[in-house]
């Protein structure tokens, strides 16, 4: 099993649209059981998969003491693929956790479901706080998109300033450079600078739809360019998950 991050302190640079969309790839091409865990009060990852609100909010609940994240689990329309969804509880997830006084909450969490799941793929919310801490000790890897601005580049050197600070485990990052535009001379300048090498996910209409049509990319886009292109972020993830550990427990060695 992998926890796999989807994390920028940065608001509005697709993080959702691309959780989902490897989530998707990993359960419905890859084949893996698949989990994504909503962590941010937004809920946008159970509104682009087509799911129901939860009435009662309580996905926080799970951080506590006897929390059984197992009963919050629910399917979604995808094989393979379940959903735990958040709700206006997570708004209090950081002075939760920091009751609690334990770093490795969510970690332990995740271990828990090590036998349930393949993959569990965390969408983050935008923060530097204790949420996105517990997300920096849980996670395997860490995909920050970041799109050609030098604002959102910056956070790539928070994060690994914030690891290297705070955190004995150093999972790798995966920068991916998001919502890129071939016409803009700036974008075209940092592919082929700070960003030569990284994956490119396009600003395209395809993917702004996943958010009208409530459904991911590749399953309603395959074949076209940005479908293509998020294979090769997912590609890319499960080649470094290989990489780390293979065919074993990546989980497990990260706990160890
Ligand atoms: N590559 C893309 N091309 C075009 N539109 C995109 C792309 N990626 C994301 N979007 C759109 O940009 C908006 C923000 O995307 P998203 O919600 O995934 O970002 P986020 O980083 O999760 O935001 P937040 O920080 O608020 O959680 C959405 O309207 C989404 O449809
Ligand atoms: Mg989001």
């Amino acid at each position: 099993m992998a926890v796999i991050g989807v994390y920028s302190a940065k608001g509005g640079v697709g993080k959702t649209t691309m959780a989902v969309d490897i989530a998707w790839r990993s359960a419905v091409l890859s084949r893996h059981r698949t989990l994504i865990w909503d962590l941010d009060p937004q809920g946008g990852a159970g509104f682009l998969l087509g799911c129901e609100a939860r009435q009662s909010p309580r996905a926080a609940s799970v951080f506590q003491r006897d929390g059984r994240p197992r009963d919050l689990i629910e399917d979604t329309r995808y094989d393979r693929l379940s959903l735990l969804q958040s709700d206006d509880s997570m708004r209090f997830a950081s002075i939760a956790f920091a009751r609690i006084g334990h770093k490795r909450r969510l970690a332990q969490l995740t271990d828990s479901l090590l036998n349930d799941y393949d993959r569990i793929v965390l969408d983050c919310p935008p923060t530097i706080n204790e949420v996105s801490e517990q997300i920096l000790n849980a996670a395997d890897v860490l995909i920050v998109p970041l799109p050609a601005s030098p604002l959102a580049m910056r956070t790539l050197d928070s994060v690994r300033q914030e690891l290297a600070r705070h955190h004995v485990r150093q999972p790798p990052i995966l920068p991916v450079l998001s919502m890129y535009s071939p016409t803009r001379e700036h974008h075209r300048s940092v592919k082929t600078g700070i960003a030569a090498g990284w994956p490119v996910v396009p600003m395209a209409s395809q993917i702004e739809m996943a958010a009208v049509n409530r459904a991911p990319v590749g399953s309603f886009a395959k074949g076209s360019r940005p479908d293509k292109a998020l294979q090769r972020v997912w590609d890319g993830i499960e080649q470094r998950l290989g990489s780390m550990r293979p065919g074993g427990n990546v989980g497990q060695s990260a706990a160890a």
